[in-house]
C-alpha cells in the first residue's frame, strides 16, 4: 500500500514518515513525499532535501510561477487580506494540495497524508482538495493527538535527526507571499516575539535613516514594473521582498481567529505583500467611481474570507473572480511607496485613467472648467440635509 505525503522536510511530516510505515500504527509500505515549490526560500527547500532520505520517492514540484499567476494575482486585484492582514499560507495550500492529489493518482496510491494539526486551518485547506478524489485521507498529528515532546523522542528513535527543530521551538511556513511564525513562546500572546525569529525583514530600528521611495507599475490590476523596469510576477515579488525587507516593512503581530473558532497569536512578515497591496488599493482610489469602490470592497471581505478557508473551488470564488478581473480595467498606472523604518506609504500615484482633474478641484484657479463652475452647487447645498433639518423643525414645534 502507498501514501502520498504532503512534505516540507520540518518535524510534523518528517515523523509522519515513519508512523506512515510503522506497522503498530499505519503500516504503509511505501511513503511518496511531495514537496511543492511556492516560492519559499531556498533554506526551506533545502530541508526538504536534506529529510528525503527517510521517503521512498520524493518528487519536487516547482509551482511558483503558477502559484503566482493562479492565486497572488487574483489577490491583489482582490485586495485579500485576512483581519487585516496579507494573507499567505491559506492561498498555497491548495496548489500544493492540487499537485500531490494528481501525484497520487500518478503513483495509484491508496492514500494522501498531511502533518497539520487537528487545531488549525490548514487540514481544512488540504482537505477540501483532496476529498474531490477517492483517497483514504490520513491525518497523524491530529489522529494520533500528537505533542511535539512525543514526535522529538519518536523521532530519535527512529534515527531521524531533529536537533536543529529543537532549539527553533516554533512553527514556520513560508512562501514566496509570505511568512508566518507561530508557535514556541509566542504563544503567550503578552511575549514579544523575539527578534530571531525574523528572517525576512530588519528590525524597524535597523532599517536605514533615509529610506527609500518603490515604484510600481500597474496594468489592469497586475504589478508589471518595479522602479522603471519590466518584471514577472515570480521577480517583481521577490526583488520587492528584498528591498523592502531591508526597511523592515510588512511585520505584523496579532491575535487571528481560525475557521474552527480558536484564536491564535500569529506573526507574520510579507515586505513586498504590504507594499503592493497598499499601492494598489491606493490606485484603485484614483481611478474608482464611488460606486465601484463600495461594492468591491463586499466582493473583497467575501473573496477574502473563501481564500482564507482555502475554498477555492467554491464555485463562487469563480464568480468573485470574474468581477473581480472584470472590475480592474482601469487599474493602470503608476504608484510610488516610501518605505522607511518598517512603514510603507504612498507618497504620489498617477494614472491615465484618473478620475481626478485637478482643473476641476483646484483652489488656486477657483475651480472653473468650461463644464463646471462653483456657483453650480447652491442648488445642491439647498437641499443637502433636507430631511433631518424638517425633523428638527418639527420638534421643536
Ligand atoms: N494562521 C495562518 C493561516 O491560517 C498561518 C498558518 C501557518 N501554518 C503553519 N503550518 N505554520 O493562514
Ligand atoms: C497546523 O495546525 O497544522 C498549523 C496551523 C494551521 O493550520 O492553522
Amino acid at each position: 500500500k502507498t501514501a502520498v505525503l504532503a512534505f516540507s522536510g520540518g518535524l510534523d511530516t518528517s515523523v509522519c514518515v515513519p508512523l506512515l510505515r510503522d506497522d503498530e500504527h499505519y503500516g504503509y509500505d511505501e511513503v511518496v513525499g511531495v514537496t511543492v515549490d511556492v516560492g519559499q526560500p531556498e533554506d526551506d527547500m533545502e530541508e526538504a532535501y536534506d529529510r528525503a532520505g527517510i521517503l521512498d520517492e520524493h518528487r519536487v514540484i516547482d509551482a511558483s510561477e503558477e502559484f503566482v499567476d493562479e492565486l497572488i494575482l487574483p489577490l491583489i486585484k482582490a485586495n485579500g487580506s485576512y483581519e487585516g492582514y496579507p494573507m499567505g499560507t491559506s492561498v498555497a495550500r491548495p496548489i500544493i494540495a492540487r499537485h500531490c492529489l494528481r501525484v497520487a493518482e500518478e503513483v495509484d496510491a491508496d492514500a494522501l497524508a498531511h502533518g497539520c494539526t487537528g487545531k488549525g486551518n490548514d487540514q481544512l485547506r488540504f482537505e477540501a482538495v483532496w476529498r474531490a478524489g477517492e483517497f483514504e485521507i490520513i491525518a497523524p498529528m491530529r489522529e494520533m493527538n500528537l505533542t511535539r515532546d512525543w514526535e522529538i523522542e519518536y523521532a530519535n528513535e527512529h534515527g531521524l535527526d531533529v536537533e536543529a527543530t529543537k532549539e527553533e521551538p516554533w512553527s514556520v511556513d513560508s512562501n514566496i507571499w509570505s511568512r508566518s511564525i507561530e508557535g514556541g513562546e509566542m504563544e503567550n500572546p503578552a511575549n514579544e516575539p523575539p527578534e530571531e525569529i525574523f528572517e525576512w525583514t530588519a528590525s524597524p530600528g535597523d532599517a536605514p535613516e533615509g529610506g527609500e521611495v518603490a515604484e510600481i507599475e500597474f496594468e489592469e490590476g497586475v504589478p508589471v514594473a518595479l522602479d522603471g523596469e519590466r518584471m514577472e510576477g515570480v521577480e517583481l515579488i521577490e526583488t520587492l521582498n528584498e528591498i523592502a525587507g531591508e526597511h523592515g516593512v510588512g511585520r505584523n503581530d496579532m491575535m487571528e481567529d481560525r475557521v474552527l473558532g480558536l484564536k491564535v497569536r500569529e506573526v507574520y512578515e510579507h515586505p513586498a505583500a504590504t507594499t503592493l497591496l497598499k499601492a494598489h488599493a491606493d490606485l484603485e482610489s484614483l481611478v474608482f467611481t464611488r460606486s465601484q469602490l463600495k461594492f468591491k470592497s463586499v466582493v473583497e471581505n467575501e473573496w477574502s474570507d473563501l481564500a482564507y478557508a482555502g475554498l477555492v473551488d467554491e464555485p463562487l470564488f469563480d464568480d468573485l473572480n470574474a468581477y473581480v478581473k472584470s472590475s480592474q480595467e482601469a487599474v493602470n498606472g503608476t504608484v510610488r511607496v516610501k518605505l522607511h523604518k518598517g512603514t510603507a506609504r504612498v507618497v504620489g500615484r498617477e494614472s491615465d485613467d484618473a478620475l481626478y482633474s485637478e482643473d476641476m478641484v483646484s483652489f488656486d484657479t477657483g475651480g472653473v472648467t468650461d463644464d463646471i463652475d462653483q456657483t453650480d452647487a447652491v442648488g445642491f447645498a439647498k437641499y443637502h440635509g433636507i430631511q433631518g433639518r424638517m425633523r428638527n423643525a418639527q420638534n421643536d414645534r
